[in-house]
């Protein structure tokens, strides 16, 4: 095992080293990565983690020996290291013994930093900042939820459906890919008949075992209902009519759904949790690269920017100020 050393951040977030236990590909896109890291500190869905190779631990150079700093030596990585981490919802994370835990990241291959994370093999070092972030919540009132995911909105939901469960939230996933072939998740043979209204209901490995029944859609009708993932939402609103004041939505996936749910949500009362993705450089709220507008009333203009990566990345759905064209899809 590669276990070394760690650094704790201002927010109890550490840097560890962990090792590639193991990372597969899921569908014609996306990978599933785990991650086994020691003393990885109590983290919350919602949450995120922010991946790096693990820099190889140079010799001590004779500059260095003389108190000099190491990039005065030159770059210190080759044109294939990345510069920055990226970030990556925790989809799940389960105690190995008592002292480590294996982290569940599920990615799509879409550049340089995830083209790494698909070359790594058991056993390989990786840089795990986290956990990052702030957490979906429940209310004290609450009796169901509305998961509503886009493509790789859905890790995150994953973990989200076993608290729940937990919770004895009653819950029902609506997700929504491109193709068939681009679903993250592994669908299982047996029917799950909890709810029947809106054919059809799949059991998805990851969700079956939290016992939460998945609606999907895709774009081009390759599996489950043809369509956009927020017409299932609204089409559930509208026939099975959940309470609002008992019911909460959570959405994660593209902007323009996102917006979508949101605006769907508040039409019908339901508070909504918007799990918001920006580029982010450092995760921690230092390089203020990760900006989203928020809605605030006592603000000059009546809005203001918060952060993602440590105000958020989930918001309320009522207080974002969407930029993103609904009607852009
Ligand atoms: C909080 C958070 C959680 C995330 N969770 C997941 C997850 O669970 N699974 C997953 O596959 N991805 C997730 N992402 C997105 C992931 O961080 C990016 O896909 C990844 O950084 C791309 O790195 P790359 O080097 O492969 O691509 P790059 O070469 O950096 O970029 C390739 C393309 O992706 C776009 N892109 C890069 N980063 C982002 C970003 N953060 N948001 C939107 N577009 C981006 C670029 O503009 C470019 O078009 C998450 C992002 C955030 C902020
Ligand atoms: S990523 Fe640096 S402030 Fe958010």
């Amino acid at each position: 095992m590669v276990f070394m050393h760690s650094k704790v951040n201002h927010r109890g977030a550490k840097i560890l080293v962990g090792e590639v236990h193991h990372n597969e590909p899921r569908c014609r896109e996306h990978y599933c990565l785990q991650i086994r890291c020691q003393q990885f500190p109590a983290a919350e869905p919602g949450q995120f983690v922010h991946l790096i190779h693990q820099q190889h631990p140079l010799p001590p150079t004779a500059r260095e020996r003389n108190h000099e700093q190491p990039w005065m030596n030159g770059p210190p990585s080759s044109s294939n290291e990345l510069l920055i981490r990226r970030a990556f919802s925790i989809a799940g994370i389960q105690q190995l013994d008592p002292e480590s835990v294996l982290i569940d990241v599920i990615y799509r291959v879409v550049g340089k930093g995830t083209r790494w994370m698909a070359s790594q093999r058991p056993g390989d070092p990786i840089n795990v900042l986290g956990p990052l972030g702030n957490c979906f919540t429940t209310q004290p009132r609450q009796q169901s939820a509305l998961l509503v995911a886009g493509g790789v909105g859905v890790p995150p939901m994953i973990w989200w459906a076993e608290e729940l469960r937990r919770r004895n939230i009653s819950t029902v996933a609506i997700i929504g890919v491109q193709r068939a072939d681009l679903l993250p998740l592994k669908l299982v043979p047996a029917t799950m008949a909890q709810w029947t209204g809106y054919p059809p209901i799949f059991a998805i490995e990851e969700f079956a075992r939290s016992q939460v029944p998945v609606l999907i859609t895709t774009d081009d009708g390759t599996l489950g209902t043809r369509g956009w993932v927020t017409d299932a939402l609204q089409h559930y609103l509208t026939e099975q009519q959940p309470a609002p004041t008992t019911t909460q939505i959570y959405t994660c996936g593209p902007e323009v759904m996102m917006r979508r749910v949101a605006e769907t949500g508040e039409h019908y009362h339901f508070p909504v949790q918007v799990c918001m993705e920006r580029s982010m450089a450092c995760g921690m709220g230092t390089c203020q690269s990760c900006v989203v507008a928020v809605q605030d009333d006592a603000a000059l203009d009546g809005w203001r920017y918060e952060l993602c990566c440590s105000d958020g990345p989930i918001f309320d759905g009522r207080r974002l100020r969407w930029t993103t064209d609904t009607y852009a899809h």
